[in-house]
């Protein structure tokens, strides 16, 4: 496994990122963020690239900017939720990466994203509602994975601690 990259995918608010981040300290790799890449890319906020320019022109920079994560050695890469949308990202993040799907129900998403307010597709009046809605037009999207885990009952450590038990062989 040495130097493969640990790739999680995973619907808003599953908690890719602080996995994310633990997991690369307990495993010494280096974290790489694509939405955090994005922002630093733009110089601007990913809700403000929804606001001035779109989706579509998001998409675009997202697949640029996984393009490139996809080429480093021995990262913890945590995506954006609709990474898996485009076909090309999980091609390139599949070359040298191991991916985990981060799975969970819409209430324990939605109690995540309640008190936050920087994701511009959950900017609607029925936040669960339009979580139920994405899920389901994404569902066949998220089975491109290599390992699943279900997140709803686990601590951000002890989902941590079930990747590394996969890595091991024994997830
Ligand atoms: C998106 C998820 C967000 C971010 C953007 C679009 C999506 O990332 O990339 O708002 O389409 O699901 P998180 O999954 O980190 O919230």
């Amino acid at each position: 496994m040495i130097d493969r990259n640990i790739v999680l995918i995973g619907f808003m608010g599953v908690g890719k990122t602080s996995v994310g981040k633990l997991l690369a300290e307990k495993m010494k790799y280096s974290f790489i963020d694509t939405d955090k890449l994005i922002e630093s890319r733009t110089n601007m906020l990913i809700s403000d690239i929804f606001e001035r320019y779109g989706e579509k022109y998001f998409r675009k920079i997202e697949s640029e900017v996984v393009e490139e994560a996809s080429k480093a050695k021995g990262a913890v890469i945590a995506t954006g939720g609709g990474v898996v949308l485009n076909p090309s990202n999980i091609d390139n993040l599949k070359k040298d990466g191991f991916i985990i799907f981060l799975d969970a129900s819409p209430r324990f998403i939605y109690n995540n994203i309640i008190n936050e307010g920087h994701r511009p597709l959950l900017n609607e009046d029925n936040k669960l509602e339009k979580i139920e809605q994405l899920l389901h037009q994404r569902k066949d999207y998220y089975n491109c994975y290599h390992s699943k885990i279900d997140v709803d009952e686990l601590s951000v450590g002890q989902v941590a601690d079930k990747v590394l038990d996969i890595l091991k062989g024994n997830g």
